[in-house]
């Protein structure tokens, strides 16, 4: 009898810690959409006011480059700039066309020492640009934006602009090859590894969630992903004035996507799209390295090592 009432009351026990445990979850989910709705702004601050604190006006036209990079970077991350100085942004000149290679920075606001150093960092390289926004990662669409105002303002006679990332290797001469191999010179161009019909997400915990209201289709424009991208430079300046109609939301290659499809422009697929790659083969493999043009890198050390080894002529590919 008293074995039965105890089974009984173990089992309510039981029933009643579930029904919480249930509750709480469903509460716990709902507690983190309206967090999430509170503290994460969907749209970026970008009014078109920023203003340089580094700056290199003159660097295009005095150099006339056919083609300018411009990686964006964190202020504090002179490792990765470094990285690139030794490595591919060391190639400044084949094939008889010239290449500029530009870092573009936000601010950190507060650290004089960090400030310092990058005032000598630009005297020994002037290579950067510095604009005033906060650098984060939620404010790279700023960053995109302003890296097209600057390509607009400072180097219209260019032919190329490019966005490429930090932790991308790049095959400066396979790049240049297919932009020699193009027909003609191209207007109203931008290419990379380009995604048609990517799927807004709607999962509030997923790092890249979209509210309804901030973008009601279910999925964006084509764009070229994010990691590295080519354009002609008569886009900066459409891009820039388009920009102001539509409020940029920070999925910064979600958003050129929008503007494109704005102005009619669709993004092309390169003419080997194999050659941009996000998930590279385990193993290196020279060969196809050194047939590439855009890579993912998992670290500095790996982007390093293997320039130098598809750069070394001892081994040919
Ligand atoms: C300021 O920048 C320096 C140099 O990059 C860094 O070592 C330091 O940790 C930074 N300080 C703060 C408070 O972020
Ligand atoms: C910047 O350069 C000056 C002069 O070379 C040097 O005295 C100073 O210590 C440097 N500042 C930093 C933060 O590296
Ligand atoms: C983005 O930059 C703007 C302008 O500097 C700033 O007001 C805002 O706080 C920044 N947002 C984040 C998330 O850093």
């Amino acid at each position: 009898m008293f074995c039965k009432s105890g089974l009984l009351v173990g089992l309510l026990i039981l029933v009643n810690i579930l029904m919480l445990y249930f509750t709480a979850t469903t509460l716990e989910t709902r507690k983190l959409q309206k967090i999430a709705k509170k503290t994460w702004n969907y749209h970026v601050a970008y009014p078109q006011n920023y203003r340089f604190i580094l700056d290199q006006p003159k660097k295009c036209e005095d150099q006339k480059p056919f083609l300018v990079i411009i990686v964006p970077v964190a202020p504090q991350n002179i490792e990765a700039r470094n990285a690139i100085r030794t490595t591919w942004g060391s190639e400044k000149l084949l094939q008889d066309k010239l290449v500029l290679v530009l870092f573009l920075l936000g601010s950190q606001s507060g650290n004089e020492t960090l400030q310092e150093q990058l005032q000598n960092e630009s005297q020994v390289h002037q290579d950067l640009l510095q604009s005033n926004f906060v650098d984060s990662y939620r404010n790279l669409t700023i960053k995109t934006l302003v890296m097209m105002e600057w390509l607009n303002k400072n180097c219209p006679q260019a032919s190329y602009g490019a966005k490429v990332d930090a932790d991308v290797l790049l095959n400066v001469r396979n790049l240049l090859h297919m932009l020699v191999s193009l027909k003609s010179l191209q207007h109203n161009y931008i290419t990379g590894l380009v995604l048609s019909g990517n799927i807004v997400l709607r999962d509030p915990s997923s790092k890249f969630y979209i509210p309804h209201d901030v973008y009601p289709k279910s999925r964006y424009p084509p764009y070229p992903l994010g990691m590295c991208y080519i354009f002609s430079m008569d886009l900066p300046e459409k891009i820039v004035h388009i920009a102001r109609h539509i409020r940029p939301i920070f999925i910064e290659d979600a958003y050129v996507g929008m503007c494109l499809r704005r102005l009619g422009i669709a993004p092309k697929k390169p003419p080997n799209i194999e050659q941009f790659v996000v998930k590279p083969p385990q193993r290196f493999n020279r060969c196809y390295y050194s047939g590439r043009i855009a890579i993912l890198t998992s670290s500095q050390t790996q982007l390093i090592s293997y320039w130098m080894d598809f750069h070394s002529d001892n081994r040919p590919c």
